[in-house]
């Protein structure tokens, strides 16, 4: 694995330490331990299969053979509230490293999912630890649905693969190269302001939720319609009044996906 993804990788510091396991419990546990034990900003961690994989809000990922499971271990000196923000460059990231890799052309569902075709194709789980100097390490984890044919019934409405999507399958050490290329190139940008307003327009551009309906869920239930995301990263909303409301955190669905209808 580690020699197919040098062939493919063009970064000058991520991904110049790879650890590579057939099968871990989970790639973001094994890389928050890296960022513990004072292992090298960039380090990306890889597995096969993962045996304890995590989505975002306590889920399961469940992660078989076949698909893309790898963390960034990044130490970057930025403020900590922005952290959360490289989520978004990741997404970006990975709709950009599919179309190079698969020629397959996705939509982000703010603020990360990766969908084509109204179905989940990747997500990403972010995790930052803090010390007493502010940001020690994040830990920034993606699984990429590449070769998997077929999902537990609860999940295959929702979800979907770039192999079923493109009727043929792809390397996984490709698409993780490339990603590492995309991201590399996407964070230069994002570092020199700590926000999203260099990188605004592709967002905007790849935003399934622009122009539709969507439901946001946190304290209280609303409805509105998505008109794009703002510099900081947050979902902008327009309710039936007119106001707008940017949203930073909470569930936000959008009709026509994921079964919301
Ligand atoms: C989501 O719920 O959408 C986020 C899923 C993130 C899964 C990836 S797979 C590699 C890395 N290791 C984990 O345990 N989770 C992330």
């Amino acid at each position: 694995m580690i020699k197919q993804l040098n062939q493919y990788l063009k970064t000058s510091w991520l991904g110049k330490n790879i650890i590579y396991e057939e099968i871990m419990e989970s790639t973001n546990k094994y890389a928050k331990k890296l960022g513990e034990e004072n292992v090298t900003n960039g380090t990306v961690v890889v597995t096969k299969k993962q045996t304890a994989g995590r989505g975002r809000r306590g889920r399961n990922w469940i992660s078989p053979e076949g698909n893309c499971y790898f963390s960034l271990l990044l130490k970057p000196s930025i403020q900590t509230e922005h952290a959360s923000r490289l989520t978004l460059v990741s997404a970006l990231a990975l709709a950009e490293a599919i179309k190079n890799v698969a020629g397959l052309e996705t939509q982000i569902k703010w603020p990360n999912d990766v969908v084509v075709d109204g179905k989940k194709l990747c997500g990403i789980l972010t995790e930052s630890s803090i010390d007493v100097d502010g940001l020690k390490y994040v830990v920034i984890g993606i699984g990429i649905n590449v070769n998997q044919k077929k999902f537990d019934p609860e999940i295959d409405s929702m979800a979907t693969s770039i192999s079923l999507q493109l009727g043929q399958d792809v390397e996984c050490a490709h698409m993780i190269a490339e990603f590492l290329n995309c991201f590399e190139m996407y964070f230069s940008i994002f570092i020199q302001t700590e926000d999203l307003s260099m990188l605004l327009s592709q967002y905007n551009a790849l935003l399934v939720n622009k122009n539709r309906e969507v439901r946001i869920v946190d304290q209280s239930e609303r409805v509105g319609v998505a008109i794009g995301i703002n510099d900081v990263g947050e979902l902008l909303v327009r309710n039936n009044a007119g106001v707008v409301e940017s949203v930073n955190a909470g569930e936000v669905s959008v009709r026509g996906l994921y079964g919301y209808v």
